[in-house]
């Protein structure tokens, strides 16, 4: 049996979360699984330029509609994306006419965000269709370095590899960056599908079966297919929208406040930081980022994990923004959790440092955004230990610290647990995922 004070413990992170849940509206629109939904790339991937890349932990282009039309009724206002990932919220707020800026930490997500907002003309169209006939019928016979990682290169037959990396020397040959830009794309687009390994969860695993394509076909010519059916997509979504409004989007932490526009003040906030959850970009993305040349060294991903939000334990960050978050992460979950065996005696570290740095966040948010702004944030809860981590509730307490009134809680989805996790959890509801809707005071 747990000792008293555990379940003391215990008890008072739930009365204080049951005691924030009574101050605020809570919607539940868990039966609405449909495209509204924030997370749901599916749209994405039938949505033009968002196509272009399978980000699975972005928003839906709808969603971001609907929120833009609820909270910021006219176009022109300045929306802001602190973890931009691959843009959809800045495109979209582009696309409706809105000034939109983010911030994104990852180099792969940036450069993608980057090329999806590309602007051509006629002369660029034709340039392209001109290389795209070039790699059509090129003999690949040239080959580019192997990355200097040995289990990205283990995550591949040595066959696909070598044509991927016939493939990659080809387009770096390509001088006109955008054209460079859009083959690197469709490169980075194909290597899921050609690796040994598939994302699963938090992190790679070996495919039971490989599916390539047919076995008549070189490895290289399959990759080749692949990737020209991919620019096909790219010059018929650049065809049909050759030009899209600028927004700004910079390479680095949304944690920096050095890093923010002088003297523009927000209209409206949307994002979805890392949620609480140990899932690791550096480590889902690890392929994408070695082949594509986003990280050549060791100090390349040891510098992206430091500059990330303190989401997960493989990296260790010094304690920066202490106090930034809330006495009852600091003193009870943190509690709580020291207390408790589990797979990482970093996590209850890991857990305050999350919020720490959320709260950090909104205390620059605090100073960019006008009175009245509305701050919209898609969160996923954890549970560690048999706690539940109400990332939702507990950022409507540290948004109250920097005038941040809550307007509302919108719960959209069951977040999925192991079955250990939902024998032990003794309050399921709060397994969730959810936007917390926030109004600066
Ligand atoms: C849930 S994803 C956002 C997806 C985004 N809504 C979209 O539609 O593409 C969170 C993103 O935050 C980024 N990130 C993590 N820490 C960051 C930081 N300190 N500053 C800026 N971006 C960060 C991650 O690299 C990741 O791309």
């Amino acid at each position: 049996m747990a000792p008293a004070s555990t379940d003391l413990l215990y008890n008072e992170v739930i009365a204080a979360y049951e005691e924030e849940e009574s101050k605020i509206t809570i919607r539940n629109l868990l039966d609405k699984v449909t495209y509204a939904s924030p997370v749901n790339f599916r749209e994405s991937m039938q949505t033009a330029r968002h196509r272009w890349f399978p980000y699975k932990e972005g928003f839906s282009p709808t969603f971001v509609r609907s929120f833009l039309k609820e909270f910021v009724p006219s176009a022109g206002q300045v929306i802001f994306d602190p973890f931009s990932g691959v843009a959809t919220t800045l495109l979209e707020a582009s696309r409706l006419g809105y000034s939109a800026y983010g911030f994104e930490v990852s180099p792969m997500s940036y450069s993608i965000a980057k090329t999806k907002a590309m602007v051509v003309d006629a002369s660029n169209l034709a340039a392209f269709d001109q290389w795209i006939k070039f790699f059509t019928t090129d003999s690949l016979a040239d080959s580019s370095h192997p990355p200097d990682h040995s289990t990205v290169i283990s995550y591949f037959e040595e066959s696909f590899l070598s044509a991927l990396l016939s493939v990659k020397a080809f387009f770096l040959k390509i001088p006109d960056p955008n054209i460079q830009a859009l083959f690197r794309l469709a490169f980075l687009n194909c290597l899921e599908r050609y690796s040994t390994h598939r994302k699963a969860g938090n992190g790679l695993k070996r495919k039971t079966r490989l599916a390539y394509g047919t076995a008549l076909e070189s490895p290289l010519e399959q990759v080749r297919q692949t990737i020209i059916s991919d620019l096909n997509r790219f010059k018929a979504d650049l065809i049909q929208e050759p030009t899209l409004a600028a927004f700004s989007l910079e390479q680095g932490s949304c944690l920096d406040e050095e890093l923010y526009p002088e003297g523009i003040l927000f209209d409206a906030v949307l994002t979805s930081p890392p949620y609480a959850n140990c899932f690791d970009y550096s480590k889902i993305y690890l392929v994408e980022l070695w082949m594509g040349d986003f990280f050549t060294n060791q100090q390349s991903q040891k510098s992206f994990r430091s500059d990330s939000l303190r989401s997960h334990v493989h990296a260790r960050w010094p304690d920066r923004h202490s106090n930034f978050g809330h006495e009852l992460i600091n003193d009870q979950i943190f509690q709580f959790l020291s207390d408790q065996p589990m797979w990482s005696s970093q996590i209850p570290t890991m857990i305050k440092g999350y919020f720490d740095d959320m709260g950090r966040l909104l205390s620059i948010l605090s100073n960019r955004c006008r009175v009245g702004a509305t701050v919209g944030l898609v969160v996923g809860n954890s549970y560690y230990g048999s706690l539940p981590i109400a990332t939702d509730l507990l950022l409507t307490m540290i948004g109250r610290k920097y005038s941040f009134e809550p307007v509302r809680i919108d719960i959209y989805r069951n977040v999925v647990v192991s079955s250990q996790q939902f024998i032990q959890a003794k309050h399921p509801k709060y397994m969730r995922e959810s936007l917390v809707i926030l109004r600066k005071i």
